[in-house]
């Protein structure tokens, strides 16, 4: 199936997946899926003990909460970030200060880290954006210093590593996203991992405690790879994009992120346990880690090689980093992101919409070597030509 370029329509997404979404919400799915998840996650991160949560908002909530952090307590994030981020340390009653992001690293600015550490401070979130590594020996070697918990933020990571080590080993506790746009997806999803014990029992507690989505939910969140794959291949005639947008008007689909969360509120749906049903689909979507990270990498070459010499600011180029989305910086990406929307019905990606100018190019494993190459010339194009 010829898949229309659209970076935000379920990338991950294959005929087998909505085969087994469909299967599931029929027949109910393999109450198992939940321990199969967590036993793969052990094995991967060998060593380390792994606990579910219903998406990696939640997963980061039940972190604060298993730090028993108290009121008037600070967690220092990076600004250019999704509002889920800060949105559950608030949630967890606890403080969420933003350091300034680097533009040309899309990381932490450091001297900005060290002016906001304070006696308040308790903990670092480390995002390794766009499944890049972030300078993690500079954080981890201030968070030891200052005797600050340093927390990994894996959404965009699964299967990254810097200097042959995986993300998600540097700090003492790190979450992982199964979300629809993630490195793999069940829609949504979430895991903690850590080694430390103590932790990992309060986790556990925390999660025993939780509630189960309703089935209705469930059942939303079953339905979305099932009707993007049947509206996909009309897509760009228009029907598809109706009939995905009257889904979400009549509440057959979920978004990403609920409208209140952009205004710091809480859905009543985080946090909550992983639900078995969308365990399954995490679990089938695992075996494909490896092939869609290498696809990923495979599309990011190309767009090192063909976009070398423009004026677009590349992202660090490192063997173990997997471009979830291959983000450029420059001061006319929201022009370039809006022409290949009008111009030539492309959906690029605009992560995180901030005072950094970016376009996310995709990698996603639909998209081919020949659409990359042909999306550089056009971006070349648009690049010598003024508006
Ligand atoms: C960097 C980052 N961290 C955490 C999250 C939250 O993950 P989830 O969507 O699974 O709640 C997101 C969501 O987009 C994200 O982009």
């Amino acid at each position: 199936m010829i898949r229309p370029v659209n970076i935000g329509l379920s990338p991950n997404l294959e005929v087998d997946d909505f085969e087994l979404a469909l299967k599931v919400l029929i027949k109910g799915g393999d109450k198992k899926a939940r321990q199969g998840l967590v036993e793969w996650f052990e094995d991967y991160f060998l060593g380390y003990s792994a606990v579910l949560f219903n998406s990696g908002r939640s997963a980061e909530w039940a972190i604060i909460k298993a730090l028993e952090l108290k009121t008037g307590d600070e967690v220092l994030y990076q600004d250019f970030t999704c509002v889920a981020v800060p949105n559950s340390v608030e949630w967890a009653g606890v403080a969420a200060i933003a350091v300034v992001t680097d533009p040309q690293t899309l990381d932490m600015d450091i001297t900005d880290l060290e002016k906001k550490i304070n006696s308040r401070t308790k903990a670092v979130i480390v995002q390794h954006t766009f499944g890049l590594a972030a300078n993690v020996e500079k954080i981890k070697a201030i968070c030891e210093t200052k005797g600050l918990v340093m927390i990994e933020d894996c959404a965009h990571a699964l299967g990254a590593t810097y200097k042959g080590e995986k993300l998600g080993t540097f700090g003492q506790v790190a979450f992982l996203s199964l979300g629809r746009d993630k490195v793999i997806s069940s829609v949504f999803g979430g895991v903690v991992i850590s080694k430390d014990t103590k932790l990992i029992k309060r986790l556990r507690k925390i999660e025993d405690e939780l509630p189960e989505n309703s089935r209705g939910w469930i059942v939303q969140q079953l339905l979305h790879p099932i009707l993007t794959w049947l509206f996909l291949p009309v897509y760009d005639l228009g029907l598809g994009k109706l009939g995905l947008w009257v889904a979400q008007k009549l509440g057959l689909l979920s978004k990403a992120v609920y409208s209140i969360e952009k205004r710091g509120g809480q859905p009543k749906y985080f946090p909550a346990k992983y639900s078995y049903q969308l365990a399954w689909l995490g679990l089938h979507q695992l075996q494909k880690l490896e092939k869609f990270n290498d696809h990923r990498r495979k599309i990011a070459e190309i767009y090192f090689e063909e976009l070398a010499d423009t004026e677009l600011k590349l992202p660090v180029r490192a063997k173990g980093n997997i471009y979830l989305r291959f983000t450029v910086v420059h001061p006319r990406a929201r022009e370039l992101y809006l022409r290949a929307k009008v111009e030539r019905k492309w959906v690029l990606g605009d992560w995180y919409k901030s005072a950094i100018q970016v376009l996310n190019l995709p990698t996603y494993p639909g998209f081919t070597a020949n659409q990359a190459k042909e999306l550089c010339e056009q971006l070349k194009i648009w690049l010598k030509s003024k508006k």
